[in-house]
């Protein structure tokens, strides 16, 4: 048997902009992960349990385009497996799927690496990580690539797409509370809709992916000199220009704003947006307070995650 884990995702700053090429800020979210299990099976073919998404398949019975089909088919290709072992594959994740905390890559990170493990064919973090991006493109259709980045790699990430992974130091290690909302937005929409802004009016929509770009930059420099009050007026201002992308909804708006009365010192929506999470910067002690003024504006969850 072979296994391995990957951790969820948060992304800080810079979601939409980094689609442009505007560095953005993401961390790994150790509390949700992905796992991945694989044994030899004595009967033909590969089996594929996922009861997250309700999938137990068989290999062949998939769509070539499915992220898990695609990992399977992609990296025999790669290893020149062949005939395909007949496997058991067992996929088991507690990351809520299509809310911004990197499900999808952090399936196929875990699953590429249990994979390449279970058939011997070894592969550096910068593979898995530009493998992973490969299937995030069925995902996310053109996704920036941070997702795959942190996840692969684990580390808090300054991320500017088609550059080499860059980490960011942290001065005093800061808390986040993440709120979810409950629904479920894919990605790939958000990213359209930006895209239909953009064509719309080039100059305007550069310009404002210019300030986030810059908002990310001054963040960076804020979470290493450990000015948290700065880093918290940084979310509030990234949340405003994400609004006006019109990327942020009534029920992501709410959370924020319910965050910031119960004393956050920041707040603001979280990757692709329309739903998905939210998340807010706290003192450490004032963090189950904010969490819970989330729970009673309508949050289905929350998580208290530390940035170090
Ligand atoms: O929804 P998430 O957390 O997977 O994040 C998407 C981030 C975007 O910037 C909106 C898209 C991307 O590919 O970077």
């Amino acid at each position: 048997m072979t296994s391995a884990s990957a951790p969820g995702k948060i992304i800080l700053f810079g979601e939409h902009a980094v689609v442009y090429g505007w560095p953005a800020l993401a961390v790994p979210v150790t509390q949700v992960h992905a796992d991945v299990e694989i044994a030899n099976r004595a009967f033909a073919g590969i089996w594929i349990h996922a009861p997250q998404v309700n999938l137990h398949a068989e290999l062949n019975s998939l769509p070539s385009d499915h992220p898990i089909a695609a990992v399977i088919h992609n990296l025999f290709f790669l290893s020149r497996v062949s005939p395909f072992p007949n496997l058991e594959i067992n996929i088991s994740s507690i990351i809520p799927v299509a809310s911004g905390l990197g499900s999808g890559a952090a399936v196929t990170v875990a699953l590429t690496r249990a994979l390449s493990a279970h058939i011997n064919y070894s592969m550096t973090d910068e593979e898995v990580s530009a493998f992973a991006y490969e299937i995030e493109k069925l995902h996310h259709g053109t996704p920036s690539g941070i997702d795959n980045t942190v996840i692969t790699y684990a580390r808090p990430v300054y991320f500017i797409k088609g550059q080499p992974i860059e980490t960011f130091e942290v001065g005093q290690p800061f808390t986040i509370i993440i709120g979810d909302t409950g629904i479920s937005a894919p990605t790939k929409e958000s990213v359209s809709d930006v895209r239909k802004l953009w064509e719309t009016d080039k100059t305007k929509w550069e310009n404002v992916f210019g300030k986030i770009g810059d908002i990310s930059f001054r963040a960076r420099h804020a979470i290493h000199e450990s000015q948290v009050k700065m880093l918290g007026a940084l979310m509030d201002e990234n949340h405003v220009f994400l609004q006006e992308m019109t990327v942020s909804s009534v029920e992501l708006d709410n959370l924020v704003s319910a965050a910031r009365r119960a004393g956050a010192l920041g707040a603001k929506m979280s990757g692709g947006g329309r739903g998905g999470n939210m998340i807010a910067l706290a003192e450490k002690d004032t963090a189950p307070v904010i969490a819970e003024a989330l729970m009673s504006a309508g949050a289905k969850r929350t998580i208290i995650t530390q940035v170090s």
